[in-house]
């Protein structure tokens, strides 16, 4: 009988990964760990852990060694000529450990997440990495601060993960293999990822449901590892994704999954990589619109954009460019510079500042910038953590 589902976008590279084994493996995997040397994962590494084990990062069945690492860094491939954006690498500062070795990862607790079978142990350049890849050396973006604090010594190889981390949203965690199933399921062909590390404001709702015009469903995807202390915490961002979907969204036509990477702030290179994840999670589609996985002014507001000119049909994910969106007083309505006439002071725009300010005094931004449940969500949140 021919098959009726849908076909969903190729995985990166044609296969998707998978390293995590079933549970006879696993206990002897773990039996075996007690006897490895031991390496202490980062909180940032757990998160590529987890990416490469379920698939996320395919092709990448583990760390990269320095052939792939230089590759990524100065041309944006893997040695095979695959797009990779950004180094994925095990940084291992201490450890005593060497090629031809398994060790054991583990968490700060001492608890074995995974095992790497250590092809190379290299110096990475992470000054190099740092101008090619976040396009800067200041030791204040948070990118770059991560990779100099964590040493330039490398462990590659492939690891097999014998026991998944706790998931901190378990109702809303989806390997990509569960997210192409899924999209089958519903039968989705054309999907839209919508990467976030934010509560989701008006203008993120609109280029979502402007892209959903197009397409047959949403995935909108948090990121949810690893992020810098000043971020919304994840659990406060999902309160409001929930608020917001059940009021707002069409909800037969949209899939709430979290994303488990760690966010590097490199605008345009992670735009490639958040682009290329989602592909791996069944995404045909990817929206980037101003200053995407950007900070602080290091980038300009549509590098992120850019970046894809000549890469984009290779990648095989089509992106979606947004300009700059408000609300306009005037269209009475969500816009941007492609839609509206109207002056700059007809637009409703508050600083990220500015609105802190105002969820911590307890008010509610206009309801033009945010919704007023996703609001009060953020308001009641502020006011139980300390400033
Ligand atoms: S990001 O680090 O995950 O990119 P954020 O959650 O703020 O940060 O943005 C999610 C997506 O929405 C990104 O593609 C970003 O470019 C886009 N975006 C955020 N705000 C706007 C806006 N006002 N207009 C257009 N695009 C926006």
């Amino acid at each position: 009988m021919p098959d009726s589902k849908p076909a969903l976008v190729a995985p990166h590279g044609g296969t998707l990964v998978n390293r995590v084994v079933d549970a006879d493996a696993a206990s002897k995997g773990l039996a075996a760990a007690r006897s490895m040397p031991r390496i202490e994962l980062s909180d940032r590494s757990i998160c590529d852990v987890i990416c490469i084990a379920t698939g996320a990062y395919s092709p990448l069945e583990g760390f990269m060694g320095s052939a792939d690492y230089r590759s990524v860094v100065d041309d944006m491939r893997l040695r095979s000529g695959l797009i990779w954006s950004m180094p994925i690498v095990l940084p291992v500062r201490g450890a005593d450990v060497k090629a031809g070795s398994t060790a054991a990862l583990v968490d700060e607790t001492g608890d074995v997440i995974a095992t790497i079978a250590i092809e190379e142990v290299f110096e990475g350049d992470p000054a190099r990495e740092a101008e090619k890849v976040y396009r800067t050396s200041d030791k204040e973006h948070p990118g770059v601060a991560a990779v100099l604090e964590a040493g330039p010594r490398y462990a590659a190889g492939k690891i097999t993960l014998l026991k998944m981390p706790a998931p901190q949203f378990p109702a809303e965690t989806m390997t990509p293999a569960q997210t192409r199933a899924k999209f089958q399921e519903l039968g989705w062909r054309t999907i839209v990822a919508f990467q976030t590390r934010n509560p989701v404001h008006r203008a993120h709702e609109y280029l979502q449901k402007v892209a959903l015009e197009i397409v047959d469903g949403l995935l909108l995807h948090p990121l949810v590892g690893k992020t810098k202390g000043d971020d919304v915490p994840a659990d406060v961002r999902m309160r409001c994704y929930h608020v917001l979907l059940e009021k707002y969204y069409p909800l037969g036509r949209t899939v709430l999954s979290v994303f488990p990477a760690a966010m590097r702030y490199a605008g345009p290179r992670e735009a490639v990589l958040h682009a290329t994840a989602r592909k791996n999670y069944g995404c045909s589609h990817f929206i980037v619109g101003r200053d995407h996985a950007g900070v602080g002014s290091y980038y300009g507001t549509f590098d992120a954009q850019q970046i894809f000119e000549g890469i984009e049909s290779e990648l095989g994910v089509t992106i979606l460019r947004f300009e700059h969106s408000f609300w306009c007083n005037v269209c009475e309505g969500m816009a941007t510079t492609k839609t509206c006439p109207h002056d700059k002071a007809n637009h409703v725009a508050l600083s990220g500042t500015k609105v802190r300010d105002m969820l911590r005094a307890g008010e509610r931004p206009p309801q033009e910038f945010s919704r007023p449940e996703v609001a009060d969500v953020l308001i009641s949140a502020m006011s139980t953590t300390p400033s």
